[in-house]
């Protein structure tokens, strides 16, 4: 059989998403962007805000150069208004401390505030093509199915397990293709309720569906 994440890559050509307005682009201001609005937000609802957002502001300077009010303005109804303070932050410590160049490596832009981990990988393997692992919600549920991972995402061991499973998935090239894929396929097809299986490219070796355990895995928040 194929390797796990040549499944991902060539599931992603074929049926992934290709046209999202940060996806015609390596820039990584505007793929940043783009993920800090991903963080909390479904990416039908993003797409008006990211496209005024960068409309009004273009680059790192020019929101750098903003007033708070209008970055807030623009966040307005987006909700999770932390990120658009902690964006407006970044961007004028990148152009006073770093002279307006985004970092490459996803260690460096895991620092930026309101940039977590998984952020950090995303925006490095989507603007650089950085090799790294992400591990968004959506994510945690592929691979908890996947890999049979029982026990709450949330959880401290658990979470450890699943970026051990990422890590362990990363292909050596491709990885925008994987890092999308992976993406993609936990918003289209492994979806919480009624997961696809029938077009998942894993699902030949997925624990929770070969064992009928979709529905309960990943297993929820323990009340
Ligand atoms: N969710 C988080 N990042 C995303 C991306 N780049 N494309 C689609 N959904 C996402």
């Amino acid at each position: 059989m194929k390797s796990f994440a040549s499944r991902i890559i060539r599931w992603q050509q074929c049926h992934g998403r290709h046209a999202l307005p940060w996806q015609a682009t390596h820039d990584p201001y505007r793929i940043w962007l783009s993920e800090v609005m991903l963080q909390q937000t479904q990416v039908a609802t993003v797409i008006p805000y990211f496209e005024r957002f960068v409309a009004r502001f273009p680059d790192l300077p020019a929101l750098a150069a903003a007033h708070e009010d209008d970055v807030l303005a623009l966040w307005s109804g987006l909700g999770y208004y932390s990120r658009a303070r902690n964006l407006h932050a970044a961007a004028r410590t990148l152009v006073e401390s770093h002279d307006g160049i985004f970092p490459a490596a996803a260690d460096i832009i895991a620092q930026l505030p309101g940039v977590g981990r998984s952020t950090a990988a995303a925006i490095a393997a989507l603007a650089f093509g950085q090799r790294g692992a992400i591990l968004d919600g959506n994510v945690k549920r592929v691979l908890a199915r996947h890999g049979g991972i029982a026990g709450w995402p949330g959880d401290r061991n658990v979470e450890t397990a699943l970026w051990q499973l990422a890590e362990s998935h990363l292909p050596r090239n491709a990885i925008e293709a994987y890092t999308q894929g992976m993406m993609d396929l936990g918003a289209l097809a492994c979806t919480r309720s009624r997961p696809a299986c029938p077009v998942c490219p894993v699902s030949t070796d997925c624990v929770a569906f070969t064992q009928h355990r979709t529905a309960e895995l990943p297993t929820p928040r323990p009340k």
